[in-house]
């Protein structure tokens, strides 16, 4: 595979990520976050917005002196004083992006900007050269890009290119992209834009119709190849794209995408429960991938075939992203293929009437329990056969 197909995953949990209502960390959480980023293998961390508090500012500094291989990014306003302030943070580290961003879309110029298209286009010049100056990595999102009127927002890439810009990011930012329509975008952009070549497109997915994932992963099948992604989607509003879903979706469709990443998938279950430790948010049990009952099975028949082969209903291994192997949970749908191995795994030798015995017993408990638990069986086991 080419470099043509490798995705850059740039992190946004620390900045979009701690938007979040409730999701705010310590200087101190930040770097050990940062820390354990870099060991899942992320491309970009994006560590903060300097000029938004001295907090933010210090957090910045602190994780560019902390990480060594990914590339420490700063938000700013397309303001030369954000700037400033941003490279004054990242200075410190060993590979720096400075990330400038202006709205595009008309709702926005007219609206929050106050400014005119070509008021619009000018600052993005001045803001995007500034940055360029400094002599490090510039990105530049062109905000509200999926609401923009198209032509305006070509001839934003083409000013952001020309100025020296070498990454562009195309955020959906109010989460309001489809996804074929999305990759359309992104497609029109490639072939419209003069410098296109030259240059990456990034994707910025929000999550206000549950498409953040949907939208990213298609992008990245339109020629995108930077992800913009935060841990368990954590993010302003709904949130954005989750990393760990956008990554293993790549990885487990390798034929349909043919694209990889540097995650070490492995690492992913651990940086999510850091992040969870961290903001004091549990993850979903119904999260994907992520979430308790992700690699849980209740059901007879599909514990049967789990039991049999865990490919029947199982599309990613558990330890492929860091977490022990597949869950047969015991409720009023399991069979006894799985109270077999439940008995056995628990380390009794029952025969079948002896089984028999306690299935009917397990089936009247699941009844009036939600969640049988180990204990339960055990218990079941003792009173039912082996006490009788
Ligand atoms: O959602 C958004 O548009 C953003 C930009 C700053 C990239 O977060
Ligand atoms: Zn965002």
């Amino acid at each position: 595979m080419s470099d043509d197909n490798r995705v850059y995953i740039f992190d946004t949990t620390l900045r979009d990520g701690e938007q979040s209502p409730g999701a705010t960390m310590t200087r101190e959480e930040k770097v050990r976050m940062a820390r354990q980023l870099e060991t899942l293998g992320v491309d970009i961390i994006e560590a903060g917005f300097p000029a938004a508090s001295e907090g933010d500012f210090q957090a910045v500094s602190a994780i560019a002196a902390a990480v060594k291989t990914p590339v420490v990014a700063a938000l700013c306003r397309a303001l030369a004083s954000d700037i400033d302030r941003g490279f004054e943070a990242i200075k410190g580290a060993q590979r720096r992006r400075i990330h400038t961003f202006l709205a595009t879309s008309e709702l926005h110029m007219q609206h929050k900007l106050n400014k005119t298209p070509t008021q619009v286009l000018d600052m993005i010049e001045a803001a995007v050269s500034h940055a360029a100056s400094k002599g490090v990595e510039v990105q530049f999102s062109a905000e509200d890009a999926s609401r923009s009127e198209p032509a305006f927002l070509v001839a934003a890439c083409e000013r952001a290119i020309n100025a020296g810009a070498t990454i562009l990011n195309i955020p959906d930012t109010v989460g309001y992209a489809q996804p074929a329509e999305f990759a359309d975008l992104i497609r029109h952009l490639m072939t419209t834009v003069r410098g296109a070549g030259g240059v990456t497109f990034a994707v910025h997915c929000h999550n206000d119709l549950g498409l953040a994932v949907a939208n990213t992963l298609a992008a990245l099948h339109a020629g995108a190849r930077q992800a913009e992604v935060t841990l368990s989607g954590i993010g302003e509003r709904a949130g954005n794209a989750s990393l760990e879903q956008v990554v293993m979706g790549l990885n487990t469709r390798p034929n349909y995408y043919n694209l990889t990443t540097g995650i070490v998938t492995e690492e992913l279950y651990p940086s999510c429960r850091r992040l969870s430790g961290i903001i004091g948010q549990p993850i979903p049990p119904y999260a994907p991938i992520m979430g308790r009952n992700a690699f849980a099975h209740e059901s007879g028949i599909h514990q049967h075939g789990v039991l049999k082969d865990r490919r029947t209903y199982e599309i990613m291994t558990a330890e492929s992203i860091g977490r022990k192997g597949a869950v047969v949970v015991l409720g009023k749908h399991s069979g006894r293929h799985a109270l077999d191995a439940k008995v056995k795994e628990l380390g009794y030798a029952l025969n079948d009437e002896e089984l028999l015995v306690v299935f009917e017993a397990v089936k009247q408990l699941a009844d009036r329990k939600q969640r049988i638990l180990d204990e339960d069986i055990e218990a079941l086991i003792l009173e039912k056969v082996l006490r009788r």
